[in-house]
């Protein structure tokens, strides 16, 4: 499935078959702003929170970065104008925004501050989604740099790194919002732990870090026992429910998101948008054999 996610041949092959679209509104509400800004107010509703993303990674073109600025313009002001802004922030990818271009770095660096000038505008954040561990540190740095001018920016962290213990006790600081998640990337087994076990180990330990510290964090999973153990850390280092907030994906786990907000908890859903939904539904479908079996039965039956 990773490996398919960059497969242009198998892309434009499930995308000629419309059923695909069912399996994909699970994952996806929509193509466009007003499916988007739907979606927001539903899950508002159950007192859910946002963060939206434009779907659309690797850009290869910085006519297309500019475009993808645009969007996130065009959303932070509909978000405005829908006085939604109170319950939504944004998630962006510095790959959309240019990163993989030759001049990647201060691309990125300068699109992401139009966005977050945006964000601003509109009264509300930005989140820089992590990608693959070769841009971990570009993107990082980014967020630093970003961080100068715009402190709210979110940074992601993804346990199955190695490094990322190392990471949290950088990024632990006063006011720093920062996102947990296991990370949803094929990486190597020099970067990246392999088994679940590892991997979950690692999640704890960074939460560890990150709920002791002085941050904000953002604890990204639908993990059951990391759900759990991220309530009992909590307690333990004296926060309470406004100091730090659940994360999970739009059509992941519904039931549980509504029931950790009925307990009390802040709740963020992650809401992704767009036409540009290959890359996002390869991981998804990757992250569970059930998903698969699912999208493979729709795409029988259409035949
Ligand atoms: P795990 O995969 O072990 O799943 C635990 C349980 O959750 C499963 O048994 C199942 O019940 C349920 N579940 C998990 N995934 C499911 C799915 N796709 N469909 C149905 N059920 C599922 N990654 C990254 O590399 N960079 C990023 O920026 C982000 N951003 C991000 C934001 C938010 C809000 C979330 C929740 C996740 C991300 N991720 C991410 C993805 C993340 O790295 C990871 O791949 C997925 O969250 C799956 O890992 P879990 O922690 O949910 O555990």
């Amino acid at each position: 499935m990773l490996a398919a996610a960059g497969s242009p041949a198998l892309r434009a092959g499930v995308e000629r078959v419309p059923l695909t679209r069912s399996v994909v509104r699970r994952f996806v509400p929509g193509d466009d702003l007003a499916a988007a800004l739907g979606a927001v107010r539903t899950l508002g509703e159950s007192g859910l929170t946002v963060s939206l993303d434009h779907l659309g990674e690797d850009t290869t073109s910085a006519a297309d970065a500019s475009a993808t600025v645009d969007s996130y313009r065009a959303l932070l002001a509909a978000l405005s104008e829908a006085g939604l802004t109170a319950a939504a922030e944004v998630s962006v990818k510095l790959t959309a925004l240019g990163l993989s271009l030759p001049d990647g770095r201060r691309r990125a660096l300068d699109n992401a501050r139009l966005v977050a000038a945006a964000a601003r505008a509109a009264g509300t954040a930005v989140t820089v989604d992590m990608e693959d561990h070769t841009v971990t540190d570009a993107i990082l740095e980014t967020v630093l740099e970003l961080r100068q001018d715009f402190p709210d920016t979110a940074a992601v962290l993804q346990a199955y790194l190695r490094r990322t213990a190392a990471d949290c006790r950088v990024f632990a600081g006063p006011g720093s919002r920062v996102r947990l998640c296991k990370g949803a990337y094929d990486e190597p087994a020099d970067v990246a732990f392999s088994t679940r076990g590892d991997v979950d180990r690692s999640y704890v330990e960074c939460l560890g870090i990150l709920m002791a510290g002085q941050g904000r964090p953002l604890v990204a999973t639908h993990d059951p026992r990391l759900i759990a153990i991220a309530d009992a850390l909590a307690v333990r280092n004296g926060r309470v429910p406004a100091d730090w907030e659940y994360q999970l994906l739009y059509g992941v786990r519904p039931a549980e998101q509504r029931r950790l907000v009925e307990h009390g908890f802040a709740v963020r859903v992650y809401l992704p948008y767009g036409d540009q939904w290959w890359g996002y539904l390869m991981r998804r479908l990757a992250e569970r054999p059930a998903n698969m079996a699912f999208f493979l039965r729709a795409l029988a039956t259409r035949g």
